[in-house]
């Protein structure tokens, strides 16, 4: 929703008689805004209230003609009603007053925990039901009693729309302009919108501001400098991982089918494509045997198209408080959408979305799931979703139905000829020459090994090389190649039951 389609919203709300407003957000700067815009329109007094400063009527709002011959011109300033500091007596005033207005109280739901202030709240609100005089109560996570929460009606203040944001960067262009050199054209100020979308509008004055004075220019170069920042703020709020087109350095040996099909789906992004109406790629699932590649193989895919990896955090979907976990897949999605054209890796999706056996979670994985699945359907065009799963038996079938994903790919264990890229592959990240060693015996004694596995085998080699202060060599590793069991044995029931299925269903990746 627009700024603009939430001003009409709330001047809606208020003229239809709705005592209670509630308004989601942590930027109270905005509710500010988007009540004055609102409530000049309508010719309504702004009052607010905060516990730290008592009820006043607001400097933004449409009436206070305050003036004083010292300050600024136009700057306004409120002065605080005497003995109106604690919710009680503020809610009594209020009762009092007789003339129409917007009151906003600030952070103020949590007093109505207290019985006295919640029977007083009770007894304003019927009056205000009557006479068109509105409660805005903002904060973040707002929780009304039960019984008051029936009066209410809520706004959800989204993140700010890129014509807010640019709002902001012309207001900090101003403001540092004469200071550094500012060199924004049009097309500069719409790639720094582009870039700043998914952030606050203090975000986004910090990060902005921060980009000028770093090196005195608000230019072009800033784009890349607020992406950076913005994955800093994704980062820090802990639902996503995000890893740069830049420092991914994957090698995938193999995966041959799947390489093939990433270069033809390639076609799917381009203008052309387009211009046939043909949809862009929405996602594949990977499915197969831990170890083989499946993580690697999602690196590679945003190595190959260069585009920024988003990884989300199964786990951290979790939040200990139930309920949240939807909103906090929501804010993720969300985010990653600001981050388009990206790749959103979810790894392991069984962990988030799968079935759990118990209604302990409260049908909780499920309903993300069904989410999940409305989100797929009708997701932005520049997303490209990476789903990998290792056990098949946890994944709701309903994933698995043709048109969810693009293609299904199965992982097996690496062939001869994979072994030997995957040898190569990690004796070179181990700066080792690779005529040292003979790869087709390496290749011989790891059949039914995964890729984890010569990992492992190369890197503890290499640790016992190192402490008895010779080079690795052929025989070093195979000692240790016939030291491990590799899960081809130990479970090698479940991966024959997962081939069986895979082998009729799925796409070979390799
Ligand atoms: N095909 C491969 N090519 C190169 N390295 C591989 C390959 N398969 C597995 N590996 C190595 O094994 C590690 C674990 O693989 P990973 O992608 O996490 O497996 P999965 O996600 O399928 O369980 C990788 O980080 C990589 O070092
Ligand atoms: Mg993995």
């Amino acid at each position: 929703m627009s700024l603009k389609d939430s001003v009409q919203h709330f001047k809606t709300l208020v003229v239809s008689f709705h005592p209670v407003i509630v308004i989601e957000t942590v930027e109270e700067e905005r509710v500010q805004t988007l009540m004055q815009k609102a409530c000049t329109d309508m010719q309504m007094p702004i009052f607010e209230w905060s516990i730290a400063q008592g009820l006043m009527r607001s400097p933004e709002s449409p009436d206070n003609r305050w003036q004083n011959e010292y300050a600024p011109p136009g700057s306004k300033r409120g002065q605080a009603l005497p003995k109106t500091a604690e919710p009680i007596d503020m809610l009594r005033h209020i009762q009092d007053m007789s003339f129409k207005a917007i009151f906003w109280l600030k952070d103020f739901a949590p007093h109505l925990k207290d019985a006295v202030v919640a029977r007083q709240f009770r007894e304003v609100v019927q009056q205000f039901s009557l006479n068109r005089s509105t409660i805005v109560i903002s904060g973040s996570g707002v929780v009304l009693p039960p019984e008051l929460a029936q009066d209410a009606a809520y706004l959800d203040l989204k993140l700010p729309e890129p014509e807010e944001l640019m709002a902001e960067v012309s207001k900090v262009a101003r403001s540092v302009n004469g200071k550094v050199a500012v060199e924004l054209t049009p097309e500069v100020v719409h790639a720094l919108v582009k870039a700043l979308r998914g952030m606050t509008l203090s975000q986004t004055r910090k990060v902005v501001s921060y980009a000028a004075y770093h090196d005195n220019k608000l230019n072009a170069d800033d784009v890349k400098r607020i992406i950076d920042r913005k994955a800093q703020v994704i980062h820090e709020e802990g639902l996503l991982d995000y890893f740069p087109p830049e420092t991914n350095a994957a090698e995938l040996g193999g995966f041959e089918g799947l390489k093939r099909w990433l270069a033809y789906a390639r076609v799917g992004f381009t203008p052309q494509a387009r211009k046939f109406n043909l949809p862009a790629p929405k996602g594949i699932l990977i499915v197969g045997i831990q170890g083989c590649g499946k993580s690697l193989a999602a690196k590679t895919i945003a190595r190959q198209w260069n585009l920024p990896l988003l990884k989300l955090d199964a786990g951290r979907l979790y939040d200990k408080y139930v309920g949240e976990s939807d909103k906090n897949f929501r804010r993720a999605v969300v985010l990653a959408e600001t981050m388009a054209p990206c790749i959103l890796w979810i790894d392991e999706i069984e962990k988030s979305m799968g079935q759990s056996n118990s209604d302990a979670d409260g049908g909780l994985s499920r309903r993300l799931f069904g989410y999940f699945l409305t989100w797929l359907q009708e997701k932005s065009q520049e997303i490209f979703v990476v789903a990998t799963a290792n056990d098949l038996s946890a994944i709701p079938p309903e994933l698995l139905r043709k048109g969810r994903f693009d293609e299904i790919f199965f992982v097996d264990l690496p062939d001869d000829n994979e072994r030997e890229n995957i040898f190569k592959i990690h004796l070179n990240l181990r700066n080792q020459g690779l005529e040292a060693y003979d790869l087709p015996t390496l290749v011989a004694v790891t059949e039914g090994f995964s890729g984890a596995e010569i990992e492992q085998a190369i890197i503890t080699a290499h640790y016992r090389a190192l402490y008895e202060n010779r080079p690795a060599d052929t025989a070093l590793v195979v000692e240790q190649v016939k030291r491990t069991v590799p899960l081809s044995v130990t479970r090698r029931e479940d991966i024959n039951r997962l081939r069986a299925i895979a082998k009729e269903r799925f796409v070979p990746a390799r």
